[in-house]
């Protein structure tokens, strides 16, 4: 119930204006928000590559409004590639393609992933496509496959395990052998199409990860976890008892430890990022930037009512 609130305020914009102007909403936010620029990104990176964990970097931004913002955006993170290949870190991308104009127009959304994915192979760099709500998984994969037939193999996509449908996708995916990260879902989807209890999400995570895990073992790609080629299987999840078990799985069935990662939200479980790294698993934190952190924090506290605790007592207290 809660969350379903959370999640409709998110897209909601007297909301939005609310809370952004909120000098403690911005100082809450900055818990999962690595900074407003770039160059204020880069120390919580350097801080996570000196632990040994990677980063995956996300500017900050979703559902433009117009092929403009769409293009500043592209822009932006061209910058951000050149950036990150000047600052020599142990990071790639992450992006959204409503950012990239996607619901405005397929074409110009291509455009502009393609311009992306070009810089990013010339530094080296990998690019994540990160999945939104229902209505675009499909365009998604489709300018997935499109970009991959194009010659591309510096991109990813992500896998939610609160829809049924993704077993399915999950399988189509590895006959192409595309690099998949395995998240929950963040979005707020109906029970036709979506597991509506969390212990069934939860379960199909699980199946879904060993099968991820099983298959990275059968295709041996090469990984560096560094800025390209991560491996085929990213599991992302601060669900500890999830990452116990599929670490489980790996060491009874002979799974290297670098065909596969682990991946986290910056500011969420930093205790258990750096235990795992120190155990020698290769970590990876998604740090995302920017001025555009509204919808993103608005998930993030969807996601554990105690973040939202957290607010409202810094706020009456303020
Ligand atoms: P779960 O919600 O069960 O939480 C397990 C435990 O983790 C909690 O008990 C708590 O300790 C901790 N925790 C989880 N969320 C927290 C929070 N917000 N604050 C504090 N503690 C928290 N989703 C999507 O739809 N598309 C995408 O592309 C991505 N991309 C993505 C990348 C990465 C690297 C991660 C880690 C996650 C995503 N997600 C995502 C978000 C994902 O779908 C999911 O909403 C969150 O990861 C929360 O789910 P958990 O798997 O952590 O489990």
């Amino acid at each position: 119930m809660l969350r379903s609130v959370l999640l409709n305020l998110s897209t909601a914009k007297w909301s939005r204006r609310f809370v952004t102007e909120s000098r403690v909403a911005r100082r809450v936010a900055s818990r999962f928000v690595a900074g407003e620029t770039f160059p204020e990104a880069i120390r919580p990176i350097r801080d996570l590559n000196a632990r040994r964990i990677a980063a995956t970097v996300d500017h900050l931004g979703e559902s433009v409004a117009t092929n403009e913002d769409a293009v500043r955006a592209t822009e932006e993170y061209l910058g951000l590639l050149e950036a990150i290949s000047q600052a020599d870190v142990w990071a790639n991308v992450s992006l959204k393609l409503s950012q990239l104009g996607q619901q405005l127009s397929r074409e110009l959304c291509a455009l502009n992933l393609k311009k992306i994915l070009d810089r990013a192979r010339q530094q080296g760099i990998f690019v994540r496509m990160d999945m939104e709500d229902s209505p675009w998984v499909d365009p998604t994969l489709e300018l997935y496959e499109q970009m991959r037939t194009l010659g591309y193999d510096n991109v990813g996509v992500v896998i939610q395990a609160y829809l049924y449908r993704s077993q399915q996708d999950v399988e189509e995916l590895l006959s192409k052998l595309a690099r998949i990260r395995l998240c929950k879902g963040a979005y707020k989807e109906p029970a036709e199409i979506a597991f509506p209890n969390k212990r069934d999400v939860d379960k199909n995570y699980l199946a879904l990860a060993r099968r991820l895990l099983d298959a990275s073992r059968e295709a041996r790609l090469p990984a560096d976890l560094g800025r390209c080629i991560p491996p085929l299987a990213a599991i992302a999840t601060h669900d500890e008892r999830i990452i116990r078990a599929v670490a489980q799985y790996a060491r009874e069935h002979d799974i290297a430890r670098d065909q596969f990662e682990f991946q986290m939200l910056y500011g969420i479980r930093r205790d258990l990022q750096e235990s795992l790294a120190a155990e020698g698993y290769a970590v990876r934190v998604y740090v995302p930037y920017g001025t555009e952190w509204y919808p993103y924090f608005m998930r993030r506290l969807a996601e554990r009512p105690a973040n939202l605790w957290f607010f409202i007592s810094n706020f009456i207290r303020r």
